[in-house]
């Protein structure tokens, strides 16, 4: 064999040709250890924006990601595997009551989780304002929550060694503008799920304004590449894909989408967060192979009752008060009509301008911080009224905030057509 090195890997690439297993391997390798530099692995990144994957280039990076780590063995639980991915939105709160419900119908969910960046918030980060809780959970306490019949549930952070590979090529298309590519999002999430050693999958692929997925054909490929890589390794793998034109819910910040959250499981909460909560439910509960309704569930409090063990067990307080950000600032109403548009990119931007999402790895965000929707597309609003309220700790960021809010709204005289919440599914 020829030797491997990386110009020549990143000169094939660039040129549009493809890649061998072997050399796929050996640059993923040599990254992790450090023998590829940043700047070459940047320079790889992007000529696969360019030129993007076939499924065999695709399946090989997915391979060499997890093999850049150590693979989680979930066999001999008791009741059966199955985890949700979201490919990530504005008010995406949906794990925090889909994972108790899930669980309270029988199946055993392990959703391995991840922070926020830029406009979109993190699972992670939104627990976090439970007073106590924890993200870092040590794999043989994962595998005690996991077996208790009271719990079955797990939201935790990955272990530095589930694919190290990703967690340092994430870092820097964070930074060289190479995240929006289908091998590269399809290849990143799935190498963590396969490794993580769920036995069923349901992805939740995002499309619209405020997730990485803008047209229902980008976000069917993405699908497509991400069901393929999931069967092919053996994963039950389902994908839906779901509207993110307006944010989900009528929170997006953290604390505040954990109240969303709970008012959900007390069997309240806001209709698009109840029933994208019990589609995506009944899927997993399917792929789990049971028959329990997740309805039912959620609507005799076995969800909530759940939800407060599931919290307890990672050292949270589920009656604790949720910190509250100091200062609000609330945007009115400029005309009498409708509210045709309040777009999810926009309020995510002002979300993250507010301190709710973090601009680099590592940063703090504000726990309390977020902006409140009181009003939702197709609602009728009157001049005046309050439309949406910021919340912050940093009252100098109200100013850009406002700014993203302003060009986020559209009231129109007359309502549109509303959309609806499940676009397509791909998988068995
Ligand atoms: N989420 C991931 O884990 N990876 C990506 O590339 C995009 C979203």
């Amino acid at each position: 064999m020829t030797a491997l090195d990386a110009v020549s890997i990143i000169t094939a690439k660039r040129d549009g040709g493809e890649l061998s297993d072997a050399q796929i391997h050996w640059v993923v390798d040599g990254f992790t250890r450090g023998t590829v530099a940043d700047e070459q692995m940047s320079a790889l990144a992007m000529a696969i924006v360019w030129r993007g994957m076939t499924r065999r280039e695709i399946a090989a990076w997915t391979a060499a990601m997890i093999d850049s780590g150590q693979r989680m063995d979930l066999t001999g639980l008791p009741r059966p595997t199955v985890d949700k991915h979201s490919t990530g939105g504005v008010g995406d709160k949906i794990t925090l009551p889909l994972a108790p419900v899930v669980a309270a119908c029988g199946a055993t969910v392990p959703q391995l989780s991840g922070r926020g960046l830029g406009h979109t918030g993190g699972t992670l980060d939104k627990l976090e304002s439970i007073p106590g809780w924890r993200a870092d959970v040590p794999v043989s306490r994962m595998r005690d929550i996991l077996a208790d019949p009271r719990l079955g549930a797990v939201v935790c952070a990955a272990g530095a060694d589930l694919a190290p590979a990703d967690r340092r090529l994430y870092a820097l298309r964070d930074v060289t503008g190479t995240v929006e590519s289908i091998p590269l999002i399809a290849s990143s999430i799935m190498s963590k799920k396969i490794a993580e050693g769920t036995a069923a999958l349901l992805l939740d692929v995002k499309v619209g304004s405020g997730a990485f997925m803008k047209t229902l054909d980008e976000a069917r490929e993405l699908a497509t590449a991400m069901v393929e890589l999931g069967t092919d390794a053996g994963v039950r793998t389902v994908a839906l894909l779901t509207a993110m034109d307006t944010p989900l819910g009528r929170t997006a910040g953290n604390a505040m989408e954990v109240a969303e959250s709970v008012e959900v499981l007390a069997g309240g909460g806001p209709a698009d967060v109840v029933e994208l909560t019990l589609t995506l439910a009944r899927e997993m509960v399917a792929l789990a192979g049971l028959d329990t309704d997740p309805a039912d569930v959620l609507a005799d409090g076995r969800a909530m009752d759940r939800w407060r063990a599931m919290v307890r067990a990672q050292g949270g307080d589920p009656e604790a008060a949720l910190p509250a950000a100091k200062h609000t600032e609330t945007v009115l109403a400029t005309t009498d009509g409708v509210l045709s548009r309040l777009d999810a990119y926009g309020v995510g931007i002002a979300a993250w301008r507010l301190g709710a999402g973090r601009a680099r790895q590592g940063d703090p965000v504000q726990l309390g911080a977020g902006v409140v929707m009181h009003a939702k597309p197709g609602d009728a609003v009157t001049a005046g009224q309050p439309l949406l309220t910021m919340h912050t700790d940093t009252p100098e960021a109200f100013a850009g905030a406002a700014a993203a809010l302003d060009d986020a709204v559209t009231i129109a005289p007359t309502t549109a057509e509303p959309i609806p919440l499940i676009l397509g599914r791909v998988g068995c």
